[in-house]
């Protein structure tokens, strides 16, 4: 009897165990609703108001006074930049011990390639063309956050840039929406994991929405004037691919787009966020960027603005503070409704909720200690930061670099420069943990090869007074590597430039060394395509290693002497000029295309037409061929896919990487279609005469278009399906698509 009764309550036990156990994310989330319900009932409208407002830290990261008061009132309903574990827990224990509701504090940070171990800039990851590098990178940039007491970053940055005046292409991924969209949704996963309310992992932020990387004239926080069908086909589907990948928040942006800024735009915002894309998180607008809506016209005073701001949709005000302010005024004139202010509400405590906030509200202070710049870290760096990297030219198979070279002159203003590879956005990196180039080349050679380093000039600046001692540098080596390009503060926000062109004299210096006669390669570290037209056309070997991250120039010297051998792509289209800018390889066809035996067509007179290097351009040390191509059919019906096929083959001497690129062209279609739209793309490693079978699936999702009724669907006709190594290496089949 008693053990049939201890069978029973072990089963019963064992069920109760099974049935939390297979507690489903929907139930869940069921049990967040009913918790986000009871506590909304219990708050007062200022508390509710509080919780809609986000205040910045100091610049060393601690919070002031007012934090403090505000947070034992229950008015703070997130910060950002305050991290530190110690600083976290204070301010958090006086909101969640002191307050009212206790409701926890959401501490947020830029932490966009890294926090203290520093991976390459968004747009060198996107040079992989691997999405599982820029996840491995932002894992590790979650656990060292999560140590520091932060639980939010404010990234992915995917915003679509096809201008490289403006400074902030650095911080995304480039020109291309189906890249830009892999790599979303790659970060995305890699901040929050499986789920976010676990340790290590944090929640992430799908930036800036929408249209800010097409600013007028690449200046920053410009006015954007995008249609709709741009809209939905180039800038929207990487924050799509966010929301699918189930990204927590989104940040609401600085542009005007079509006459309703970003921020206050209820189209975006609501219609499309919400209602189309079921998105359940909450919109954090950018730093007083509700505010700043008087500026835009848009809004006539503070009051307007809140109202405007909120009632399109965004939740959280970032720095300005019209929500609190304004919003019981608002409220008793009908400006706002409850239901406005509740939902909002809402939506940032479903999240706090998600977030396990509410039952972790503090911080471990012992993870710090051991968190930052693991050796397990630092070589992931290492590893993504030369995956990252693109080998432009090699003539004369002057690179890879012999490693029983007697002499190497190191020259140039970055080459011993350990702030430009952190790139901007550098969270708490520091410049003393960056490896520069000249030390990552010491750290290669042999002790017999001489390093002669010289910095030559400055990045900017007229003084050529450095070339006699660069020049002499060179003369007195086998071979000269010169390191130009952009000072860290050339890049990122409020950094747009009117010109491309190497800064100060740096062209001037290259041109004195490559006068030497010595085989040269030119190392490119800068965070947005340059115009180099002259070094394209005289220096046989070029590098562009991007902003490389703290690892980078020991990542650098890999690559430079063979151990790893390059095999990054470019994700944007580098001009020839920046009177060419925007150029970019997925543009629409003209009725007049470039021809060059024709004088009445598309292109300048005094350019050629094309680029200085195509969008998904990369050279390698060993050589690649694609043959075999098909597709599993010539003919398909409108909700049919087809499978193409194609081999890879490593036809050099050494093992590399390449990109197998898969690009569509509808060629006649209710609205115009771009000349190639990348549909797929896989990075593959291959042994010296090793062939590898690459397979893509071109299914409805991926040949629909966005069409003139504005509804996303395949449109029969006939298809272009191309594929190889670069947007201009193409083999190219037909595809039919039969209306049946
Ligand atoms: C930037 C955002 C950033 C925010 C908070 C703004 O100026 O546009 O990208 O997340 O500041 O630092």
């Amino acid at each position: 009897m008693k053990a049939t009764r201890s069978l029973y309550v072990s089963v019963v036990i064992l069920l109760l165990v099974f049935s939390t156990l297979a507690v489903k994310p929907a139930q869940q989330h069921l049990d967040v609703e009913a918790r986000v319900n009871a506590l909304l009932a219990k708050m007062t409208l200022e508390e509710k108001l509080g919780q809609l407002q986000q205040l910045d830290g100091e610049g060393n990261g601690t919070f002031r006074p007012e934090h403090l008061e505000l947070a034992r009132k229950g008015l703070l309903g997130s910060t950002l930049n305050v991290r530190g574990a110690k600083q976290v827990n204070q301010l958090q224990h006086v909101a969640v011990d002191e307050s009212r509701l206790k409701i926890p504090i959401l501490f947020g940070f830029d932490v966009i390639h890294g926090y203290r171990t520093i991976f390459p800039i968004p747009l060198a990851q996107a040079s992989s063309w691997d999405p599982a590098a820029a996840e491995r990178a932002s894992s590790i940039a979650a656990k060292e956050t999560y140590a520091t007491g932060l639980r939010w970053t404010f990234a992915p940055m995917v915003d679509i840039a096809r201008d490289p005046r403006w400074g902030r292409i650095t911080e995304g991924a480039g020109e291309d929406p189906y890249l830009g969209s892999a790599f979303a949704r790659a970060q995305v996963n890699g901040f929050q994991g499986p789920n976010y309310n676990t340790a290590n992992r944090i929640l992430a932020c799908a930036k800036h929405y929408v249209g800010y990387g097409a600013a007028e004239g690449g200046r920053d926080y410009n006015t954007t004037e995008i249609s709709e069908n741009t809209l939905r086909s180039v800038y929207l589907p990487p924050f799509k691919a966010a929301v699918d990948a189930g990204v927590g928040t989104f940040m609401s942006a600085f542009n005007d787009l079509n006459g309703v800024p970003t921020s206050a735009n209820h189209f975006t915002l609501t219609t499309i966020l919400r209602d189309e894309w079921k998105f359940e998180g909450f919109v954090v607008s950018d730093y007083t960027a509700v505010k700043e809506l008087i500026n835009h016209g848009y809004a006539a005073n503070d009051a307007d603005a809140a109202q405007k701001s909120l009632s399109a949709g965004v939740d959280m005000e970032m720095v300005s503070r019209t929500f609190n302010q304004y919003g019981p005024t608002l409220l008793k004139e009908g400006r706002l409704s409850q239901k406005e202010i509740d939902e909002a509400v809402r939506r940032i405590l479903r999240i706090k909720f998600r977030l396990g906030l509410f039952d972790h509200p503090f911080a471990d202070e012992t993870l710090e200690q051991n968190a930052f710049l693991n050796a397990d870290s630092r070589a992931a760096a290492r590893e993504i930061a030369a995956k990252s990297m693109v080998l432009l030219k090699n003539d004369n198979n002057t690179l890879p670099l012999n490693k029983n070279v007697s002499s190497i002159a190191v020259i140039g203003p970055l080459a011993d420069d350990n702030r430009a590879p952190l790139g901007w956005w550098s969270g708490d990196g520091k410049e003393a943990d960056t490896i520069t180039p000249l030390q990552g080349l010491k750290n290669k050679v042999s002790p017999q090869t001489k390093i002669n380093y010289a910095k030559g000039c400055e990045v900017t600046g007229d003084s050529r007074a450095a070339f006699t001692e660069a020049v002499e540098a060179a003369n007195n080596s086998e071979v000269a590597v010169v390191f130009v390009g952009e000072a860290k503060e050339m890049v990122g926000e409020a950094a747009s430039r009117s010109t491309l062109n190497l800064p100060g004299v740096q062209m001037d210096l290259v041109k004195a060394i490559h006068a030497t006669g010595k085989p040269t390669v030119v190392v490119l570290v800068n965070g947005r395509p340059p115009t180099i037209g002259w070094i394209v056309d005289n220096v046989p070997a070029i590098l562009e290693s991007w902003m490389g991250g703290t690892e980078s120039g020991n990542a650098i010297a890999d690559i430079l002497f063979g151990d790893v051998n390059p095999g990054g792509k470019l994700p944007v289209t580098f001009p020839r000029d920046v009177g060419q800018v925007p150029i970019y390889y997925n543009h629409m066809n003209t009725g007049r295309p470039p021809d060059p035996a024709s004088r009445y067509n598309s292109k300048y007179q005094d350019l050629p037409s094309t680029p200085q290097f195509p969008f998904g351009f990369g050279l390698s040390y060993t050589r690649f061929e694609i043959s075999n191509v098909q597709l599993s059919a010539d003919r398909i019906p409108v909700n049919g896919s087809v499978k193409v096929t194609l081999d890879v083959k490593n036809v050099g001497h050494r093992a590399g990487d390449e990109v197998a690129q898969l690009y569509i062209r509808d060629v006649a279609a209710s609205v115009t279609r771009p000349v190639k739209e990348l549909k797929g793309f896989q990075r593959v490693s291959l042994q010296p005469g090793e062939t590898k079978r690459v397979e893509f699936t071109l299914d409805p999702d991926r040949l629909s278009i966005w069409n003139s009724e504005m509804k996303f669907v395949v449109e029969p006709g006939e298809f272009k399906v191309m594929v190889g190594t670069s947007s201009e290496q193409l083999i190219e089949k037909t595809l039919t698509v039969e209306r049946r």
